[in-house]
């Protein structure tokens, strides 16, 4: 099941090969009308290591899997919102290019390592988004078996609501940028969302910010940082990849990192239990903010850009140890030979 064929991944440099399933449940009782804004009372976990999450009976509803995998998903055409040097390309060109492509047992997304590129030009890249629109009620797990890890690459697992326009309430679940090891969670809204500040015994992750408001410069969002060293790029590569996963209630989205190893069985079995699961790797509480107004309709999106917003800021490149600027970086198709296929399990 989560194999990833390595021969399959020739010509293919930044990746996210992820395990051909992203299954999808949904709370039943969700929407009953009964459900308080009192959810989330996390234990502390000098009592209990578990999540303190009540137990709920999750039912599939979606699984994402299967050689018409991008059948369900849209590719993003236009011009990068984040201003990266990418050419996002449609589905037909991104196939032909096998910059996506169902193989094996696993799904590659790729950004082109082939082609030698002017001055001035962008790199073709990948961005997909499930046909589907999600809303709160929902648990979402994805296998992945690699990430991209290059300088200057920007990759992310997220969703954000369609229809109006950004911020319209955006969560980042898996992103950050260039060769560092650490994961951070992000939620972006307009004004007027700052959840509750977490106390350091109730999630894995430190809480960055609780403000989740993204205008003008500012487009931080609310955070957390998870440092482990095994959360993101060459670090989770070598632990064979792992499963983030991510529950969206009504009041609270809880994100879990689990290492290849330590993906819990109930996963494993098609039954997720988060209720079972060790406390969160990163919580946001709703508190004061109402997630209902501020977070709906998503569509879920898996990413490449290069350079942009966040990949291209000269403070970060320098401070991953990456010598060059972006626009360099994306010129040089040697740069985006990821390490993804070699810690493919
Ligand atoms: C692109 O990257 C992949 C994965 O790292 C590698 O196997 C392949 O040889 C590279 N392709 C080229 C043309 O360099
Ligand atoms: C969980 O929900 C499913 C589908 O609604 C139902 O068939 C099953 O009996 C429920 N299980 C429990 C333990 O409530
Ligand atoms: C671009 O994407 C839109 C939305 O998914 C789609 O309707 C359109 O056909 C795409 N255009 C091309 C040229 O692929």
């Amino acid at each position: 099941m989560f194999r990833l064929s390595c021969a399959a991944l020739a010509f293919i440099s930044v990746s996210i090969p992820i395990s051909m399933s992203i299954p999808i449940f949904s709370d039943p009782s969700f929407g009953a009308g009964s459900q308080s804004r009192s959810w989330p009372s996390l234990r502390a976990p000098s009592k209990s290591t578990l999540s303190g999450l009540p137990y709920k009976n999750w039912t599939l509803t979606d699984n994402y899997q299967g050689e018409d995998f991008l059948e369900h998903w849209n590719f993003f055409n236009r011009s990068d919102p984040t201003h990266g040097l990418v050419n996002y390309q449609n589905a037909a060109n991104a196939k032909h290019k096998g910059l996506a492509s169902v193989q094996g047992k696993s799904l590659i997304l790729a950004v082109d390592n082939k082609t030698h590129l002017a001055k001035g030009a962008k790199r073709d890249s990948v961005r997909i988004s499930s046909k589907k629109l999600y809303n709160a009620g929902s648990l979402f797990i994805a296998d992945f078996v690699s990430v991209p890890a290059a300088c200057g690459v920007w990759p992310a697992w997220w969703s954000v609501g369609v229809g109006a326009s950004w911020p319209n309430g955006e969560v980042d679940v898996l992103e950050n940028v260039h060769k560092v090891n650490n994961n951070k969670m992000t939620l972006h809204t307009s004004v007027g969302c700052t959840v509750e500040q977490l106390k350091p015994n109730q999630l894995r992750g430190k809480v960055d910010r609780t403000d989740c408001a993204s205008s003008g410069k500012n487009n931080q969002g609310c955070g957390v940082m998870d440092y482990d060293t095994t959360a993101y790029g060459d670090g989770f590569n070598k632990a064979g990849g792992g499963v983030y996963a991510h529950t969206w209630e009504k009041d609270a989205i809880h994100i879990w990192h689990f290492a290849r190893k330590d993906i819990p069985e109930d996963i494993k079995n098609g039954a997720p239990d988060p209720s079972k699961w060790p406390l969160p790797t990163g919580s946001f509480v709703a508190g004061s903010c109402d997630f209902s107004k501020h977070f709906h309709d998503h569509t879920l999106t898996i990413d490449t850009t290069i350079g942009g917003d966040w990949g291209g800021d000269a403070k970060g490149l320098k401070a991953a140890h990456c010598p060059q600027t972006a626009a360099e970086l994306v010129e040089d198709p040697k740069n985006f030979d990821g390490a993804s296929i070699e810690y493919a399990i």
